[in-house]
């Protein structure tokens, strides 16, 4: 049977094979620890790392490169926005889009730290108005984080439209592109953001277990690190750094995920994010269409392809999404995530909550056909029933 990988929005799938050669290249032909040695194998795992910053910096927009920091996953370098700067009277403003890498930090800190987290309810489709932002920001608020895509719904957040508003307050400004990077444009310096929290193995094509965080100078300044320990550097200090990226990047770094992630990340380059956009709206548009010539489909969101990322979320009346993704899968082999995919606010504003929602979600390896494919094996499962 053929296999249909629609779970994109989880982690991507089929990586590219150069991402697979980078990482064993690095365990075969260099092997040793950046910055801690000064021999050639440690120099030249040191000198990928930097490259792989650099083309990280260029690719978000980062002035600096040593304004990015690796860190295992993007749900990491939240934890580290939120118990890296949070204090008792803070209030935080997200919204009710959010993933629980950002609510369950959140929900922890407002207990322990006494901070008052705010949700800004978005609209039953997921989208948000950027005035909302505007309008609950207090004289206390010291945080605005936001996912630029919903994970459920794909819909896009007006995060440069936020960006504007925040741009020279005295609130920092969180953007998760977890969902984005990778086919829509993320750009630090327009975003006007303090914090850029992506993750590797999504659309930025790279292995798991790698991820980061871009930083502003005032986000640098008042952060604190989530761990401390060993950087390679001022080895007689027993304080850790306070300069980039080591205040920040403590421990051995997973060193073959960043070579695996700089791979990704060129593959990207070569594709031109344009075209990975073009090609995954058109899956979306078609997939949407086809979906509404089936009357027992309750699809959620914008339902319109210019507005989300490639991800769609849907139930089929009088079947549990479980079951349906279970049957899609033995049946027609494609693969889709059900539930509340981490995000149970996000199903209470879209009205799909406890049950949740069948996830699809598209890379630009899947093809027309795929759709045909998907929508075909729906149509079936609704005629047999
Ligand atoms: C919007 C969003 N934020 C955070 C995460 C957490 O990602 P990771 O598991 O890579 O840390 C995800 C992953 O599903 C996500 O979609």
């Amino acid at each position: 049977m053929k296999e249909i990988y629609a779970d994109h929005a989880a982690t991507t799938y089929p990586r590219p094979a150069q991402v697979a050669e980078a990482m064993l290249g690095y365990l075969r032909d260099i092997g040793c620890s950046p910055g801690r040695g000064g021999y050639r194998r440690a120099l030249d795992a040191a000198r990928m790392v930097y490259d792989t910053r650099c083309l990280l910096a260029d690719f978000f927009h980062v002035p600096q490169p040593e304004q990015i920091v690796f860190t295992p996953s993007v749900t990491y370098s939240l934890n580290l926005v939120t118990k890296g700067l949070l204090a008792a009277g803070d209030h935080v403003l997200i919204s009710s889009m959010e993933h629980n890498a950002v609510i369950r930090p959140l929900t922890r800190l407002a207990t322990e730290r006494k901070i008052h987290v705010e949700t800004l309810q978005c609209h039953s489709d997921g989208t948000l108005d950027p005035l909302q932002v505007q309008k609950a920001l207090r004289s206390n608020t010291r945080l605005v984080i936001l996912t630029h895509a919903s994970n459920v719904t794909g819909t896009l957040l007006p995060v440069y439209e936020v960006g504007d508003i925040l741009a020279h307050s005295d609130t920092l400004y969180c953007v998760d592109v977890a969902q984005t990077a990778g086919s829509d444009a993320v750009d630090f310096a327009d975003l006007h953001c303090d914090y850029l929290a992506f993750t590797g193995h999504k659309g930025l094509l790279g292995p798991p277990g790698i991820g980061g965080l871009c930083l502003s100078q005032r986000a640098v300044d008042l952060t604190q690190p989530l761990i401390e320990g060993g950087t390679g550097s001022r080895s007689e200090d027993v304080h850790q750094p306070e300069f980039l990226p080591d205040k920040f990047e403590s421990g051995t770094p997973n060193v073959p995920g960043i070579a695996g992630l700089a791979a990704g990340v060129r593959v990207l380059q070569q594709q031109g994010l344009p075209a990975i956009k073009e090609q995954k709206t058109k899956l979306t548009q078609a997939f949407l269409t086809g979906l509404a010539a089936i009357p027992t489909i309750i699809v959620y969101g914008t339902k319109e392809a210019s507005t989300t990322t490639a991800t769609i979320s849907l139930n089929m009346d009088g079947v549990d999404n479980g079951d349906l993704s279970f049957m899609l899968e033995q049946t027609h082999g494609i693969m889709t995530r059900s539930g509340l995919h981490c995000a149970p606010l996000a199903h209470k504003t879209i009205g799909s909550f406890p049950t949740g929602t069948l996830r699809f979600s598209f890379g630009q390896q899947n093809t027309l056909a795929d759709i045909e494919d998907i929508l075909a094996g729906i149509r079936e499962i609704v005629a047999e029933r």
